[in-house]
């Protein structure tokens, strides 16, 4: 199984990206969003994907 975190995945292209990665059943998706612009209903398979409510920051390397 892959464990697939997506950032952004609330919003327009990382709710697509995530349906497509949803197809395979292989796929554990985990989603970070704040819901900034973002749309709960936007997540795919709501059963099998997880939606963690938090805030990017910035991280100076
Ligand atoms: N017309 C269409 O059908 C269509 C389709 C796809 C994309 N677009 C356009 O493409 C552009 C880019 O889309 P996008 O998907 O990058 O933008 P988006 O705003 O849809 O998605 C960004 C996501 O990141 C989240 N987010 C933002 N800052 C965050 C932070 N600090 N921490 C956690 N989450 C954070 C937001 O809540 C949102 O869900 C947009 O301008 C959009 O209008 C249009």
């Amino acid at each position: 199984m892959a464990m697939i975190l997506i950032t952004g995945g609330a919003g327009n292209i990382g709710s697509r990206l995530a349906m497509l990665l949803d197809k395979n059943p292989n796929n554990h998706i985990v989603i970070l969003d704040n819901l900034l612009t973002g749309i709960r209903a936007h997540i795919p398979n709501q059963k099998t994907s997880r939606l963690l409510r938090q805030m990017l920051i910035n991280v100076s390397m």
